[in-house]
């Protein structure tokens, strides 16, 4: 499908769709990068899949959709967001077509934006193209909603070299595929260099060197029976390692955070709070000493902050965390997480030697956005 710009127009529009938080951490850099050079449009579609979420992290970036659909609903099912996002951004792109729609990763809100545009013949730039973990069942639906909106795809923004190569492989012809780095790296540069101390109240009790674990479990594989062994884990460890605290900020799912503040709520030495504005968690990355997470967008935060991360998935789209020395894959399994932890808090040489190994940054430098922007102005030259 070709970016089809006409003559006269000075501008290319571009439509940035977001949905939930990670969504708008990764794609703030892009909308930043794009709006502060000459030569584009920029409109924000939020479907608003997550609403407080979405907003604390625009907040941040002192950004604002421009269309906010606000679909939201508790215990939304994934037809019902499908749906809705089709829906609303198939009758916004009707409202005002742009040029080209970018969306972000693999969430519904990605998938149903790039069908929606799609069925209107406008081209689709993705991403965090080419993530795989060649496993459908997990993460669910996570790998459907990548491989879906690759095959949509008419530009694909591939974080890593192995990205790349994934994509290759499904056929994607490879020089129309752009290695970028990881948006999220840009965001994290962008925010490190302001953060000095957590304004969160809850975590004053975290300063002055206190040692302490991270935790943050949401995705759909870890409801139920491994989330709550995940809990028990985090458990055994503390009472082992009684110096430590753990901070663990509770997504908004309420399926989430029932099981977490059922068995976490009267721990000594936890502290549960909502979910964190982007700078106290970036402080929490960087101040921890340990992070347990089946976070995506952690794995990269972790690696670029040279942390340990217990990843609490049975197979990660992001081997390059393990590569680089970072990410351990842990699963679900109670005496696996406690026994890494342990190996990692007990003998402080081991945890140096660790973090000693762990060099560069797989997921790029912080350029990614000005990358996307370069490539896009190719784009908007060579149509013109
Ligand atoms: C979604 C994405 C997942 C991504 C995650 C990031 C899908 C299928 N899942 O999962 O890929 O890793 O976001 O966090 O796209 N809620 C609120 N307020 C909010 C956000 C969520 O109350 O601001 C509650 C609502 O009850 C909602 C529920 O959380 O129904 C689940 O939200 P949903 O977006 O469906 O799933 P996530 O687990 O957040
Ligand atoms: N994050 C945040 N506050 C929190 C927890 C996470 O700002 O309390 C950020 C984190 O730094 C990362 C993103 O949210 O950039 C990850 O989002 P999430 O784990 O919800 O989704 P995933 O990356 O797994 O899709």
């Amino acid at each position: 499908m070709q970016i089809a710009k006409k003559k006269h127009e000075a501008e290319m529009k571009v439509d940035v769709v977001i949905g939930t938080r990670p969504e708008a951490i990764k794609m703030a850099p892009v909308i930043l990068e794009l709006r502060a050079r000459g030569g584009f449009s920029v409109r924000v579609i939020a479907t608003g899949q997550h609403a407080e979420m979405l907003n604390q992290a625009l907040n941040y970036f002192s950004l604002t959709a421009d269309v906010n659909l606000g679909i939201m609903r508790r215990e939304q099912t994934l037809d019902y967001i499908a749906s809705a996002v089709l829906q609303g951004v198939g009758g916004t792109l009707d409202a005002d077509r742009p040029d080209v729609v970018l969306v972000h990763g693999d969430t519904t809100t990605t998938l149903s934006a790039a069908m929606a545009a799609f069925y209107r013949r406008i081209p689709v730039g993705h991403v965090e193209a080419g993530l795989r973990s060649h496993d459908m069942s997990s993460p669910f639906p996570e790998e459907m909603n990548r491989v879906l909106t690759d095959r949509i795809a008419s530009l694909w923004f591939a974080p890593t070299e192995l990205a790349r190569r994934n994509l290759v492989s499904e056929g994607v012809p490879a020089d129309e595929i752009r290695v970028t780095g990881n948006t999220v790296v840009d965001a994290l540069h962008r925010t490190i260099k302001c953060v000095s101390a957590p304004k969160e109240s809850c975590m004053s009790q975290l300063l002055h060197g206190v040692p302490f674990i991270l935790l943050t479990a949401h995705r759909r594989e870890s409801w139920g029976v491994p989330l709550e062994r995940i809990c028990e884990a985090l458990l055994e460890i503390l009472r082992q390692h009684g110096a430590y605290r753990a901070l663990v900020p509770m997504h908004k799912n309420p399926v989430v955070r029932d099981t977490i503040s059922r068995i976490l709520g009267k721990a000594p030495g936890v502290i549960l709070c909502d979910p964190l504005d982007y700078p106290d968690f970036v402080w929490a990355i960087n101040s921890c000493k340990l992070i347990l997470s089946d976070s995506g967008g952690v794995q990269e935060e972790a690696t670029a902050l040279r942390k340990p991360v217990l990843i609490l998935r049975d197979v990660t789209e992001r081997p390059e965390a393990i590569e680089h020395g970072s990410g351990v894959l842990v699963g679900a399994d109670k005496s696996l997480i406690m026994a890494e932890a342990d190996r990692l808090l007990s003998d402080p040489a081991a945890y140096a030697e660790i973090v000693a190994r762990c060099d560069g940054n797989p997921f790029g430098d912080g350029t990614a956005s000005a990358k996307i922007a370069d490539a896009l102005s190719g784009v908007h030259k060579l149509a013109i």
